[in-house]
């Protein structure tokens, strides 16, 4: 059958890609300076809430947005790898099995570099927690490194450009494979409550007056409970 542009990611995975790594890097960015520490709190809640609307549209999400569509056992990912050494290439209209193992690793290290620094700015734990908190920060650093890499690399060889697909939803295929649909209306509550949080400043009341000077903290307790975004 005729190959042409069919949509593969929906508008949701495409937000949440892009605003991931917006927000991770300004986490990142922000993260030492005592200066930036309420915008590196508010970027770092952000990453939180996008990892939670992940993992919902991960189950509920369009076909390639399924985590069951990109669940490869370890050996996949090792005939995945060996193909790429040869003449003919496996392709994956979804994630490839390399891919999906940095994906998932990416999901996990997000959620606990945001759940340590949680605690940390909490100070639920000692200075161990931040030493796990940026231990968590770097390591995913050097996973989003590879998964880049991985994704020029794959680009070259599948002659397609990844990049540009993360920013259309298209990629060359049969029309039989493409999804239907591209959920508009759920990628722009994302957007909404993603530009909501932030325009608020965010709401750190969930025990952040701890931490705060003590004439802030009565402001801090002034506020509001919950307004958790997501
Ligand atoms: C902080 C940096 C980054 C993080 C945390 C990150 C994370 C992710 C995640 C979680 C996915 C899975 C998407 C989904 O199904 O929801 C993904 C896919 C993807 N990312 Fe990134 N990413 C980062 C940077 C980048 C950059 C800089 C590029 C472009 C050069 C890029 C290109 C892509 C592409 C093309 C895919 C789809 C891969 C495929 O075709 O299977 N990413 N990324
Ligand atoms: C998920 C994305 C996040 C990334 C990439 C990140 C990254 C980092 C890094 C690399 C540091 C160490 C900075 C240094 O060298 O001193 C740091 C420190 C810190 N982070 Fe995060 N962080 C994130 C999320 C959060 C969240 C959600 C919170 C709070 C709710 C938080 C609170 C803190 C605090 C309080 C420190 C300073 C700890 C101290 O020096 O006592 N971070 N973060």
């Amino acid at each position: 059958m005729e190959k042409e542009k069919i949509l593969i990611w929906d508008l949701p995975t495409r937000f949440f890609h892009w605003s991931l790594v917006a927000s991770f890097a300004g986490a990142f960015l922000t993260a030492e300076s005592q200066r930036y520490r309420d915008l590196h709190v508010l970027l770092g809640y952000t990453v939180l809430g996008l990892i939670v609307f992940r993992l919902l549209w991960g189950v509920v999400g369009t076909r390639y947005a399924r985590f069951s569509s990109f669940a490869f056992a370890p050996r996949r990912v090792f005939d995945y790898l060996k193909s790429l050494l040869t003449r003919t290439p496996q392709h994956h209209l979804g994630h490839n099995p390399a891919g999906a193992w940095a994906i998932f690793l990416m999901l996990a290290l997000a959620l606990c570099t945001g759940a340590t620094g949680y605690a940390a700015y909490n100070e639920i734990g000692d200075e161990w927690l931040t030493e796990l908190h940026e231990g968590f920060a770097n390591a995913m650093l050097a996973v989003v490194v590879v998964h880049v890499t991985g994704v020029l690399l794959s680009s070259l060889l599948h002659g397609e450009n990844l990049v540009a697909a993360m920013f259309s939803g298209r990629k060359l295929g049969s029309p039989q494979n493409g999804i239907r649909h591209t959920h508009w209306a759920v990628a722009a509550m994302l957007g909404l409550a993603v530009a909501g949080f932030l325009g608020s400043g965010g709401d750190f009341s969930l025990g952040a007056a701890r931490n705060a000077a003590p004439a802030a903290a009565s402001d801090h307790q002034a506020q509001p409970r919950g307004g958790r975004h997501g």
